[in-house]
């Protein structure tokens, strides 16, 4: 049984430096890799969708690297909006391996009897996500090509998750949309929104997203929500094929948790903004 360990929006800001002048994130590297080594035989894979780095510093990325180099199990990544492909690709590439182009870090790699898609969403400047219509032809191309149950991993949902300023557009979402729901054993696994949400995307296909390693959302339904973390319990997906199709897991991390907060998110929504 495979399981895919799905992480997200880490946030890493180099040793010293607090996220959001408040999150040690660093420090939560090492919490992290502790964790993946001590339970590194409850998963066979790990996929990261984006929000690697909290700024796209090259110093946040050499320390993602160190952490994810060191582990037993093979390890796939995505940028986010925080992220910044230019030096993501100069440390982490060997984690986005055959990327669709230096300008969209998109891939797929097969592990076993199933695909990983791994497809890049960030548009520098630009909080929300989008994807080119030739990495949509590209995609349509190779599920056409494969058989293999898929999970498909981007940071943007191509969701509105009623909630506020996480009420965003995304770019060819339809198209997006319409190739997942070609195939009934395909999910699509995302972040960005700093908390585990559950939907039907245009009733069609079935979208999960990961919780943050590091900061969750303020869970605030109202206009003016989707833009505050509290430190909540940080948390994790596991998705897993059985006989019925794609089952996701969702398990929190025994790291310390104050429950402080809310807190903005500020000075950072884009590094290229
Ligand atoms: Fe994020
Ligand atoms: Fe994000």
């Amino acid at each position: 049984m495979m399981k895919i360990l799905h992480l997200s929006d880490l946030h890493v800001e180099p040793v010293g430096k607090l996220a959001y002048a408040r999150a040690n994130t660093a420090r939560r590297m090492i919490e992290l890799t502790e964790w993946l080594a001590q339970h590194k035989d409850e998963y066979d894979a790990i996929a990261v969708s984006g929000d690697l780095s909290c700024d796209g510093n090259i110093d946040s990325y050499h320390l993602i690297d160190a952490i994810f180099r060191s582990l037993p199990k093979p390890c796939f990544m995505v940028p986010g909006n925080h992220d910044r492909r230019k030096p993501f690709l100069e440390c982490l590439s060997h984690f986005c391996p055959n990327v669709y182009s230096p300008e969209n870090l998109s891939f797929s790699v097969d592990l076993g009897d199933y695909r990983l898609f791994m497809l890049d969403t960030l548009q520098p400047g630009i909080h929300w996500g989008a994807l080119p219509d030739g990495v949509l032809d590209w995609l349509e191309a190779e599920m056409k090509n494969t058989n293999k149950p898929s999970l498909v991993f981007c940071h943007h949902t191509p969701v509105k998750p009623g909630m506020g300023y996480m009420d965003e557009p995304f770019g060819n979402g339809d198209r997006f949309i319409e190739i997942l729901s070609q195939r009934p054993d395909v999910r699509l696994c995302t972040g960005h929104l700093h908390r585990p949400v559950a939907t039907l995307a245009k009733n069609k296909v079935v979208v999960v997203t990961a919780p943050s390693v590091s900061l969750q959302m303020l869970l605030d339904l109202t206009p003016k929500g989707g833009d505050e973390f509290v430190f909540e319990t940080p948390g994790y997906a596991v998705h897993t094929f059985l006989d019925d199709g794609w089952v996701t897991h969702f398990g929190q991390f025994p790291f310390p948790s104050d429950f402080s907060g809310p807190y903005p998110f500020v000075n950072t929504i884009n590094p290229d903004a």
